[in-house]
């Protein structure tokens, strides 16, 4: 005979089992959101209440404001799904994975045409902020030897770099103090101009920074006349200033789309580079490489080791447990695609980008700013006489579903207003022609109500509205 307390209990399960699930008793009322609830609930429950919220996101497909992967395949998933229980740093425990960890750094350096890319020197980061984080030490630690080294001061170490870094060189300066340097943007120059940057130079820079894909516009920096400019530099002072390039967005674009840009190793005063691989790596966040033109350019100093089969595995970053999920689908990217699938993608991104720019460009409105050899990405700022802003149309666009923010661009530049679109896959040319019915749709909707009647946009400044 079961006794009434467990009658009871069973009758409760039992009622939660049979219940439709909307009218199960946590569904009907609040749930504590900001403590630990006292009991447990239901794992179906729980799991629909978490859904219902999630509806509240936007949609992440209809996400052009970011670079981030938003879509892979369903293979690369399960793979996702499968390793994602495995700490990366385990290396001990997992030795296969730190192997294919190995084998991605040898490809990235590869790609990026590093001297000895089969002794490659580098590592996967959670994205393009650590790498950069990582680089910036480096380039610290060797200027502070060199300087040493010379009898020389160490306390004033300063990176030169465009107005339009993304905010992680920001963070990079201020947590590892080192003055940044900005050269400013101007009326028609978005990105770093080379003049510019090496009058910012002296004994105490770490490096010059060149972004192969500004975030705020796609354009690459001209990095090869930055190599340039330094080697003459070098000549007239003594000077030997090192190029860091930031290629978050353009190191898995460049390559396979303009392949004879110069931007990498091939150009000698480049000693590391950063690239996201759940950026046009195409491999879901978080996912990062940083990789050195050879051992020398890392120092010893800033490398730990860990043991790992008895043999011994350097590591060197900012944070200790890692999944190595997004490790081993990188790999599967790049066994899938190899060069011919990555090449196939970015061309095809980069036509949708051109249609959309043809296209955007004769509304009669704007005036693209993003250019055709960079990044596929569609920049454009609204003509002087329009009755409304780019930020009236940003929030229009959001009412379809479509979030393509609006931003001020960097300093020097900060008058003027611009709207992004990335174009990523998973954006056909089919869904980029709703894109452009939608926005047609708002200039005319936005032009026929007076600007009293309309509630203002907030303007933003690309720093605060989080893109990247
Ligand atoms: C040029 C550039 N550098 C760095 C970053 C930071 O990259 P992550 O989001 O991978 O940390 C971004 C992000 O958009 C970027 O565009």
């Amino acid at each position: 005979m079961l006794s009434q307390k467990k009658k009871n209990t069973a009758n409760k399960a039992n009622q939660e089992t049979l219940s439709p699930i909307y009218a199960s008793r946590e569904l009907n009322q609040p749930i504590p959101k900001y403590e630990l609830p006292q009991g447990q609930t239901p794992s179906a429950t729980v799991a629909q209440l978490i859904t219902d919220e999630l509806n509240l996101d936007g949609n992440p497909a209809l996400n052009l404001a970011s670079f981030v992967t938003t879509w892979m395949e369903p293979e690369a998933k399960e793979l996702m799904a499968l390793t994602v229980s495995k700490n990366f740093v385990d290396v001990d425990e997992y030795p296969q994975s730190a192997e294919i960890h190995d084998r991605c750094v040898n490809i990235v350096a590869n790609l990026f045409h590093a001297p000895d890319h089969e002794n490659a020197v580098g590592c996967a980061t959670v994205g393009s902020s650590e790498a950069i984080h990582l680089a910036g030490l480096a380039l610290k630690w060797r200027w502070k030897e060199k300087m040493s080294q010379q009898g020389k001061p160490t306390d004033r170490p300063n990176i030169v770099m465009g107005h339009n870094v993304q905010v992680c060189w920001e963070k990079f300066a201020r947590y590892f103090d080192v003055e940044p340097r900005y050269v400013e943007l101007s009326e028609t120059r978005y990105i770093i101009g080379v003049e510019e940057a090496i009058s910012l130079v002296d004994e105490n820079t770490i490096a010059v920074v060149g972004i192969l894909g500004s975030t705020y516009t796609g354009e690459y920096e001209p990095i090869s006349e930055l190599n340039q400019a330094l080697d003459l530099l070098q000549e007239k002072t003594g000077l030997d200033i090192p190029i860091h390039v930031d290629a978050a967005s353009g190191g898995f674009v460049a390559p396979f789309i303009q392949p004879h840009l110069k931007w990498d190793f091939l150009l000698d005063r480049v000693v590391s580079i950063n690239t996201s691989g759940h950026k046009y790596g195409l491999v879901y966040p978080g996912i990062g490489w940083v990789v050195w033109r050879d051992r020398k350019h890392l120092p010893e100093d800033l490398v730990f080791h860990v043991n790992y089969l008895g043999g011994d595995h350097p590591t060197f970053n900012l944070n200790f447990s890692r999944s190595t999920g997004q490790i081993i689908s990188q790999y599967y990217n790049f066994l899938r695609l190899g060069r011919t699938g990555y090449s196939e993608i970015m061309r095809s991104l980069s036509s949708t980008a051109k249609f959309l720019s043809k296209e955007i460009s004769e509304m009669g409105h704007f005036e693209v700013v993003s250019k055709i050899d960079a990044l596929p990405v569609v920049c454009f700022k609204a003509n002087s006489e329009l009755p409304y802003t780019v930020f009236d149309l940003s929030e229009y666009l959001k009412g379809r579903g479509w979030i393509v923010p609006a931003y001020t661009l960097a300093p020097n530049a900060e008058h003027i207003s611009v709207l992004r679109i990335v174009v990523r896959e998973g954006l056909s040319e089919d869904m980029a022609s709703m894109l452009l019915e939608d926005i047609k749709r708002a200039c005319d909707h936005l032009e026929s109500i007076s600007q009293s009647n309309r509630p203002k946009a907030k303007r933003h400044s690309h720093k605060t509205i989080g893109v990247c």
